[in-house]
């Protein structure tokens, strides 16, 4: 079945009355979050960095690349399909690390991982998640999963957190860079809410033998401390480029650097022994008035030049984005807020209509343009605006 049959599969339910349970436009679907969920839920998952002005840039990133259709290519048939780390996926889309998702759902990354293993799309679990690594990985099943890895300041957690990951069957780590600090983050200041003080998202961490034993009493005896041990192994300002080789050796599984935007950062990771890179800026939530993420890939991908996968995130809303973000040299994308507002509005079900959604449009697009495969996706689609 293609993609963008969801389309007709929509519209041949209006003959019964039936129309989509949720929304399918990014903003109306951001509105109807926004109904149900707390303020400081919604300002957490909505908000960024400083003034914003990075959210905005990522989005006028896409505004400046405009697709050019092609004709006359005969696209009936058409294969999204595409090979990461040996692993086939149905499609070149993956489900961004989304930390503390307990504050949109109680089901969290449960519902999550249900619905990316429903459509067999790659999750990236946070190591901020609200559920622990190995309760996401049962909801998981044989999906692939990715463990995404805020690289702690402690050696002996650092291992832990990696072996559990492997045991668990994640198949790669995402290590996010670009969170040494959390940054000056107005709207989650101005209600004095960071959900990990209050002992959610810190799962993996309470859960953990070696985080266990550092603690006087357990996290569930003593939760004031056991989050305060959190806070004090979090914060790693100090890693470096030369580190990175401990983290190599620490781990059999892949390693993907998450948060790249300068081209002499992917070559310092090529450097390094790196698998794959993720330009990323955190959907513009760590640095305020910086580069719009989609602006930075093509030079990136040029610099890597094909010797290891290239994904995207920060921006994407629409199949058409990903398209874009296709022709500018990403091999897969990360899909963030819009699958978080799906499981706010819906749990599992939210999440998979967003999906499907996205795929649909995507799938469309591709063949809208004259391309039948991911492959067919090249700079020739695009011209500057
Ligand atoms: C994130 N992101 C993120 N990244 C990461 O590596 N670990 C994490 O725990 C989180 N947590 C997180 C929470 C929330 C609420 C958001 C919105 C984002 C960043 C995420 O992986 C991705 O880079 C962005 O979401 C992409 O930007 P868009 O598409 O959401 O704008």
């Amino acid at each position: 079945m293609a993609y963008a049959d969801f389309q007709m599969e929509i519209y041949l339910g209006g003959l019964q009355g039936v129309v989509p349970e949720y929304p399918l436009a990014y903003r109306a679907l951001q509105r109807a979050a926004r109904r149900v969920l707390s303020d400081e839920a919604f300002d957490y998952v909505a908000g960024s960095a400083g003034s914003e002005d990075t959210l905005r840039a990522n989005r006028e990133a896409f505004r400046k690349w405009r697709l050019v259709p092609r004709l006359l290519r005969d696209v009936s048939v058409r294969d999204v399909s595409t090979r990461l780390f040996d692993v086939d996926l149905p499609a070149p889309v993956l489900l961004a690390p989304v930390g503390v998702q307990s504050i949109v759902h109680p089901e969290a990354e449960i519902a999550v991982a249900r619905a990316a293993a429903e459509l067999g799309l790659p999750l990236v679990l946070s190591t901020l998640s609200s559920k622990t690594l190995e309760e996401v990985a049962t909801a998981s099943g044989d999906n692939t999963r990715w463990f995404q890895l805020y690289w702690p300041n402690d050696k002996e957690i650092t291992t832990s957190f990696l072996h559990r990951a492997e045991q668990a069957g994640y198949s790669a780590v995402v290590v996010t860079l670009d969170t040494a600090y959390l940054a000056w983050r107005p709207r989650d200041l101005s209600h004095a809410f960071l959900p990990f003080l209050r002992g959610e998202g810190i799962a993996n961490f309470v859960s953990d033998p070696v985080f266990r034993s550092g603690l006087a009493q357990s996290p569930e005896e003593d939760p004031q401390s056991a989050v305060l041990r959190w806070a004090s192994v979090f914060s790693a300002p100090t890693h470096s480029w030369a580190e990175l080789a401990e983290l190599r050796a620490a781990t059999r599984l892949p390693i993907l650097l998450k948060g790249i935007q300068h081209p002499d950062d992917a070559r310092a990771a090529l450097n390094a022994g790196v698998d794959g890179l993720i330009v990323s800026n955190h959907g513009g939530r760590q640095v305020d008035g910086a580069v719009g993420s989609l602006d930075s890939l093509p030079a990136i991908a040029e610099a890597v030049a094909g010797r290891v996968p290239v994904l995207f995130d920060s921006g994407i809303r629409t199949g058409a984005d990903i398209v874009k973000a296709r022709a500018l040299g990403a091999d897969a994308v990360l899909v963030g807020r819009p699958y978080v507002w799906g499981l706010a509005i819906g749990g599992d079900a939210g999440v998979k209509q967003v999906l499907r959604a996205l795929l649909a449009e995507m799938d469309l697009t591709l063949a809208l343009t004259g391309c039948s495969s991911w492959d067919d996706v090249g700079p020739d689609l695009l011209v500057p605006l």
